[in-house]
C-alpha cells in the first residue's frame, strides 16, 4: 500500500474531506527507525502520537525485575501514543522497531483544535481507543479463562488477520515476533510456549518458520483456542 493510501485509512484520517485531510498532514512529521531501535519509552512524556506507515512496532511494558509484557504488535494504518493526549500524562508503554519501521508523528498540541473543532475526528479516535479496550478486555479474560495453547492459537489468529497472507499452503504469518517475544505477548513462558507450537504443528496445523508460522487449518486453530 502507498503510504499516502496508509494515512488516509488511519482513523485520524478516514474521518476527514481531502482538503481537511490535506492541513492536518501539513503538521506530520515522518519518523524512521531501523529495527531494534526505541521510539520512546514507558514514563516519558510523550507529546506526540504516531501512525505506522510501513513495517512493524512493539509496545511493551517492563516489570522492576526486567521481565517485559509485550502489549500489541501494531502494523500499517495503526495508530498509538494516544493516551498521553487524552490524558496528559507519562506514556504508559515502550514503542520499539520490531522490523525496520516508518512511522508519521503528529504533535498533541496540532491535534487538539481538530478534536475540539471537528467532532467527527474525535469520534475515529475514541472509536479506536474503544477498540483498544474490548481487545484489553478479551485478554485479561484470557489470561484467567484459557490455557497457554488457547492463548497462543488466539494470539497468531489475530496477527494472521492483521497481516497473513493467503498462500496456497494455508495463510502465512509473518509476524516478525522470535519465540520470546511471542511468550511474552501471551503472558507465559517460552517452553510453555514452545511445546504448544509444536504440538499444533504436530497436528498438522500449522508450520513454523522463522519469526512467521504458515497456518493450515485455522479452523481446528480456532476451535482449540474457544
Ligand atoms: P501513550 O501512553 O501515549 O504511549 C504508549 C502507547 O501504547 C499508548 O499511548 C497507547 O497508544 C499504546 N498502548 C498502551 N496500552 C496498550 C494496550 N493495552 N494495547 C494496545 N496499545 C496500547
Amino acid at each position: 500500500m502507498n503510504p499516502d493510501d496508509v494515512l488516509g485509512k488511519a482513523p485520524l484520517f478516514s474521518a476527514l474531506d481531502r482538503e481537511s485531510a490535506a492541513a492536518l498532514r501539513t503538521g506530520i512529521s515522518e519518523v524512521e527507525l531501523h529495527k531494534g531501535q526505541t521510539l520512546f519509552s514507558e514514563g516519558e512524556t510523550g507529546d506526540r502520537l504516531y501512525v505506522v506507515l510501513d513495517g512493524k512496532i512493539k509496545l511493551i511494558r517492563t516489570a522492576a525485575d526486567g521481565r517485559e509484557n509485550l502489549l500489541s504488535v501494531l502494523g500499517p494504518g495503526e495508530m498509538f501514543g494516544e493516551l498521553s493526549l487524552f490524558d496528559p500524562r507519562p506514556r504508559t508503554a515502550s514503542a520499539i522497531a520490531l522490523t525496520d519501521v516508518r512511522l508519521a508523528g503528529l504533535g498533541h498540541d496540532d491535534l487538539r483544535p481538530w478534536l475540539t473543532g471537528r467532532p467527527e475526528v474525535a469520534l475515529h479516535l475514541l472509536r479506536a481507543l474503544a477498540q483498544r479496550l474490548r481487545r484489553t478486555n478479551d485478554v485479561m479474560a484470557d489470561l484467567v479463562f484459557t490455557d497457554v495453547p488457547g492463548r497462543v492459537g488466539k494470539a497468531l489468529l489475530d496477527l494472521a488477520d492483521r497481516f497473513g497472507q493467503r498462500t496456497e499452503e494455508g495463510v502465512r504469518v509473518h509476524h516478525d515476533l522470535t519465540q520470546e517475544e511471542l511468550a511474552q505477548y501471551v503472558g507465559a513462558s517460552r517452553e510453555t510456549v514452545n511445546k504448544a507450537l509444536a504440538d499444533f504443528a504436530q497436528r498438522g496445523w500449522l508450520r513454523i518458520e522463522a519469526k512467521a508460522v504458515v497456518i493450515m487449518d485455522a479452523e481446528r486453530l480456532a476451535a482449540r483456542s474457544r
